[in-house]
């Protein structure tokens, strides 16, 4: 099976790549990205360039790929500070793709990696896939007309499009990214490192939270979905958990003490605020659970998770 994975250098790209290759052993990927992807395989080609371009675009009909995912984007800050980049990358980019496929003989299976930027934080909860996008950001307006792109591309046979909207991640390794978002990584992250953290909105906020391996086990998945079995709307809430920024730090307490939680310094940013509580944070996906979809078992459970992946010994009372 031959794979192109956009944005596979990134967070959840080169996580996926990873997995759909312990997957599939048969499989043969290559990563789109601007920078070359950090994974070493024999299996793996890394183009390095941007999606934008029309000499990258060019060399993708080359090889016939079964299957596309399209993770490539400018992050919700980013898109929200530079309007026209977030355009061309997440919108343009975006159909330019839908094109390439369109063009092709066979009809591709494409995972669209949306989010649930799409939605509004005054709709009624819980929201399901049928709840309309109502998005209040730039990149949450992007991603909501992918979406609807992804269903007619599909409605027309020109591809075979899931279409995944994932929760917000955390906890997320390595350094603070332009997400708005970041912030849900950072107060669980830093701490356990030693090192201070901000929190930028009401501890009193809800979220839709995902652990990164909970994400990419569901997107390995949805590459195994038949068609039928999702129907002619495209469109998915990838299961998550919802929990207050306060549950998380509770967690964070129960994991590593009172001197983790000490760590974390709380300095709202409204513009910040603006945006993560315009995300809902409940949604009914036992549609999604029904199609296998799989969901973290609690926050606890993702602050484990990290701890075991990044190495960080399990606090011990009284440490
Ligand atoms: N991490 C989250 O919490 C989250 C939540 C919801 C949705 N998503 C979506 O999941 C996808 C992956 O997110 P991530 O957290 O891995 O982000 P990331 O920023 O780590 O990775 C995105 C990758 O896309 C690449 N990229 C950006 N513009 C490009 C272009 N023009 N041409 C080629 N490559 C380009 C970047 O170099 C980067 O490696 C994105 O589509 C994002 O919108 C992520």
């Amino acid at each position: 099976m031959h794979i192109l994975v956009t944005g596979g250098a990134g967070f959840l790209g080169a996580r996926l790549i990873q997995a759909l290759l312990a997957h599939d052993h048969g499989a043969t990927i290559v990563s789109l990205d601007r920078v070359v992807c950090p994974i070493e395989d024999a299996r793996l080609i890394s183009w390095v360039g941007d999606l934008r371009d029309a000499g990258i675009q060019a060399e993708i009909p080359d090889t016939r790929f079964d299957a596309i995912y399209h993770l490539a984007a400018v992050v919700s800050g980013e898109a929200e500070r530079d309007f026209d980049l977030g355009m061309a990358v997440n919108l343009d980019a975006t159909r330019t793709l839908l094109e390439i496929c369109r063009a092709q003989s066979h009809t591709p299976r494409l995972v669209f990696a949306s989010s649930v930027a799409v939605f509004a934080s005054d709709m009624p909860a819980p929201l399901d896939r049928y709840s309309a996008a109502q998005p209040q950001s730039s990149y949450g307006t992007a991603k909501a007309i992918g979406e609807l792109l992804i269903n007619d591309y599909s409605r027309r046979g020109f591809i075979d499009g899931v279409v995944c909207r994932l929760p917000t991640i955390s906890v997320r390794p390595g350094r603070p990214n332009q997400a708005t978002t970041s912030f849900a990584s950072a107060i669980i992250r830093e701490p356990l490192n030693g090192e201070p953290a901000s929190c930028p909105v009401d501890p009193d906020l809800a979220m839709w939270l995902s652990s990164p391996q909970t994400v990419v086990a569901n997107l390995v998945h949805a590459l195994t979905l038949h068609g039928d079995a999702i129907g002619a709307l495209r469109t998915l809430n990838l299961p998550g958990i919802t929990t207050r920024v306060a549950d998380m730090v509770s967690a964070l307490e129960r994991s590593a003490g009172a001197e983790a939680v000490a760590r974390i310094e709380y300095a709202r940013d409204p513009a910040i605020e603006a945006i993560v509580a315009s995300f809902p944070a409940r949604f009914d996906t036992r549609r999604e659970a029904a199609l296998g979809f799989d969901q973290d078992r609690d926050f606890d459970a993702v602050v484990a998770a990290y701890r075991e992946e990044t190495g960080i010994p399990a606090h011990a009372p009284g440490d």
